[in-house]
């Protein structure tokens, strides 16, 4: 019997749609409700005897998801599933690898257990590996992540004349760099500090002759905004022409996607890693192929 793939919610119908048919996988048939004191109800419609089942979702949001998708996997393995993978084009918790602070909780580490406890294997996207260089210092599940740099760098390309592609942090550079060599453009790295969850200050060096240039400003996640804001701020004071805005993750968190809108920028544009209106670039085929990779579908 063909492999199942099924999702939690329905943000991911596109993607779910492009993943069944690139793999020849079957749409599984569940019932997935909330009751009215907020628990999950679950109920599966297909037989699972033997079969690969593919969960796909991303973690944004991540605590209202976990649960239900820890339930599922569960019963899936009940039901006699032979493995039971996730695909979280996002994959949370990743940011706090490190104690900051005396008595602070290194969330990636037990969250990376919740998941290899339940899951025989992960596919993820460009996931925040910033202190950890690999998913496996903290997953002891096969996992396997995916760049999109390609997708990006065409995207550039086709989009944006002359650009200068920009990081706004080290952690960018990954990216940036490839991109730029990509395309052959010239690119630059800022250096970022976060002051707090909502305060960043960016130093950015002298861009005179950079200026019949397109700014665009590459980075992995967008979640409170702030990092592009503080970075458009400066391009503006150095008279840059406005700006276009990539990331991969499309987190935006409260008012952030408005404020960049508002900010006199060129556009915005996202990988389709989590459901969103600036989503632009697509992932899926690459997305197929490491679903492959893992042994699953055709
Ligand atoms: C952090 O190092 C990441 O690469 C991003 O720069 C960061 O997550 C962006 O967050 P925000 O949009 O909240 O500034």
């Amino acid at each position: 019997m063909k492999p199942l793939i099924l999702s939690l919610t329905d943000e991911h119908t596109g993607l779910l749609g492009s993943l069944a048919q690139n793999l020849n996988l079957d749409k599984a048939k569940l019932e997935i409700r909330s009751f009215p004191d907020g628990e999950t109800y679950i109920r599966f419609d297909d037989d699972l005897k033997n079969r690969d089942i593919i969960i796909l979702n991303s973690l944004d949001r991540p605590n209202q998801k976990i649960l239900p998708l820890i339930f599922l996997a569960k019963t899936a393995k009940e039901f006699g599933a032979k493995t039971v993978g996730l695909c979280a084009p996002y994959l949370a918790y990743m940011r706090q690898d490190k104690r900051f602070k005396k008595g602070e909780c290194i969330t990636s580490i037990y969250f990376a257990k919740v998941l290899s406890d339940n899951f025989d294997w992960l596919v993820t996207i460009d996931p925040h590996l910033h202190r950890y260089k690999s998913l496996k210092e903290i997953y002891s599940i096969n996992s396997s992540v995916l760049h999109i740099v390609k997708e990006i760098s065409d995207y550039i390309e086709n989009n944006v004349e002359n650009p200068l592609i920009i990081g706004p942090d080290s952690e960018s550079e990954q990216w940036v760099k490839a991109v730029a060599y990509n395309i052959n453009s010239p690119y630059i790295v800022l250096e970022k500090n976060r002051i707090s969850d909502n305060k960043v200050s960016i130093s950015i060096p002298n861009l005179d002759s950079y200026l019949n240039c397109i700014p665009v400003l590459l980075d992995d996640i967008i979640s409170t905004g702030h990092t592009m804001l503080e970075t458009i701020k400066y391009l503006k004071k150095a008279n840059m022409q406005p700006a276009v805005c990539i990331g991969i993750h499309a987190i935006f968190s409260g008012s952030s996607y408005k404020e960049l809108l508002d900010s006199g920028i060129d556009k915005i544009v996202t990988c389709n890693t989590i459901n969103h209106p600036s989503n632009g670039i697509d992932i899926a085929s690459n997305l197929s192929e490491h679903i492959r990779g893992v042994g699953v579908g055709d």
